[in-house]
């Protein structure tokens, strides 16, 4: 994805933690963002109050809005548009702790994996369960629960999110 790596972003912000992140050519990160052992390609825009997890990759000229989740598993492809408080899955049937009370680690579930097409969109306040693929240049409507996937240029609304008929299009 990135043909030289840096560990910091292109800009200046307070408040951000930025563990072991791999960062292509002008990233910009604003405040009170969180990120660690992610990949973020050039010139993506990460919002504030994003949190981009271990293992998470974000491709080239992205924009991530505010308050956004993703998870290890999440493969975001280049110029994609992640809204507001957009929420992803990776684990199917979460438990806190393993039957005899110890907290779950990372062996005690199946990790789901997320692809996201190039130049998707994701509308703010949506929720991506785990293990979809949302298609090239397709649409999330605000609000909605993604459950299956999504095909290339469709676009989906609604809780489950199901394509919208074409005459709204
Ligand atoms: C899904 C979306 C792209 C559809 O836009 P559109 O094609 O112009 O559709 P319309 O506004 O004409 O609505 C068509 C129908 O879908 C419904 N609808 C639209 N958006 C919906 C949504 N997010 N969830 C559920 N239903 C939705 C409308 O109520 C309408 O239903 P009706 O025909 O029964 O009245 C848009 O509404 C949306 O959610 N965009 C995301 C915006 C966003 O989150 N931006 C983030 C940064 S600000």
């Amino acid at each position: 994805m990135m043909a030289s790596a840096r560990d910091a972003p292109a800009n200046e912000a307070s408040r951000r933690l930025i563990d072991e992140v791999a960062f292509g050519e002008d990233v910009v990160v604003h405040s009170f963002v969180n990120l660690y052992g992610c990949r973020i390609g050039s010139r993506t825009r990460i919002g504030t109050f994003v949190e981009i997890q271990r293992g998470a990759e974000v491709g080239a000229a992205c924009k991530i809005q505010s308050h956004s989740f993703i998870c290890d598993g999440v493969r975001i492809e280049d110029e994609v548009f992640v809204g507001h408080g957009v929420v992803f899955v990776n684990d199917r049937r979460p438990r806190a702790t393993d039957g005899e009370g110890a907290l779950q680690t990372e062996s005690d579930w199946e990790l789901l994996r997320t692809v996201v097409e190039r130049g998707a969109s994701i509308g703010s306040g949506a929720t991506i369960l785990g293990g979809v693929r949302i298609g090239a240049a397709a649409t999330v409507g605000a609000g909605a629960v993604v459950t299956r996937d999504v095909a290339a240029g469709e676009t989906v609304a609604g809780n489950p999110a199901r394509p919208l008929p074409a005459r709204v299009r």
